[in-house]
């Protein structure tokens, strides 16, 4: 069926041309999720090893990327992110630093809010509730400065669940997948159902990030490489596009 495919699809791209970064857990495996990890005994390149790294660790460091990522781009926050989870390295540990601690770690990455979010959510997690994430991405939202796409990129990677993390890109991909009528920068309930239908529920949190990472490298907003694309088949917009220039003879 055709959501198997672009589940399948999207999996199989994601797994062969994703980025090592030092957010991810398992460069070298085809899962993400902490179960996963802990099931298989994968090794892990970058962050500590899965037996010294709980889920409650990883959720930690998924949720200061995504804070990170939100206005700001991959390359940019990678030496950020190293220099934060160095000098606060568990959600315990950036719950007791001070307001001008993080602004001065946050210094150059602009929209300072951001910073304030991180040492008031650290905060909110360790007083209220006793220093672990909630697993799920409704129970998240209580979190001050995470909102639902934060919510749910932080429960799917780090919690397998089975959420869609909905952002300005997974709404533009999922508008031309479906051909979705409308202004794809205005988010609507249709999309966001849409992404949700789509979502992979074994493996969330890949799945997330393989939309993303498509709108952000193929799904480009102009001039998208639809011939790299691996759901051009199943893309609707992509088959309207042809039909369209077939019907007008125009040479591709
Ligand atoms: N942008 C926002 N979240 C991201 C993620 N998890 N991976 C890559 N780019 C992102």
């Amino acid at each position: 069926e055709e959501v198997v495919h672009i589940q399948t699809s999207l999996l199989e791209w994601y797994d062969t041309v994703h980025r090592v970064l030092p957010w991810r857990r398992t460069p070298h495996s085809k899962k993400d999720s902490c179960d996963s990890v802990k099931a298989e005994g994968t090794t892990v390149a970058i962050m500590p090893a899965p037996d010294s790294l709980d889920c409650q660790k990883f959720a930690y460091y998924v949720w200061v990327s995504e804070i990170m990522l939100q206005q700001t781009q991959v390359a940019t926050v990678v030496p950020y992110f190293n220099k934060w989870v160095t000098k606060w390295a568990s959600v315990a540990d950036l719950a007791s630093a001070t307001v001008e601690e993080v602004n001065t770690m946050w210094a150059g990455l602009g929209y300072y809010r951001r910073a304030r979010y991180l040492l008031d959510g650290a905060k909110h997690v360790v007083d209220k509730l006793g220093g672990m994430f909630p697993t799920n991405a409704k129970d998240m939202l209580q979190i001050p400065g995470v909102g639902p796409y934060t919510s749910a990129a932080v429960a799917s990677i780090a919690f397998n669940d089975a959420a869609a993390a909905v952002d300005g890109n997974v709404i533009r991909v999922v508008s031309r997948l479906r051909a979705l009528p409308g202004d794809p920068t205005k988010l609507g309930q249709v999309h966001a159902a849409m992404a949700q239908e789509i979502l992979d529920h074994e493996r969330p949190g890949c799945f997330n990030q393989a939309v993303m990472e498509l709108g952000a490298t193929v799904c480009r907003p102009m001039n998208p490489s639809c011939s790299e694309c691996p759901v051009q088949q199943s893309c609707r917009a992509h088959s309207q596009l042809k039909t369209f220039l077939k019907a007008r003879r125009i040479p591709d």
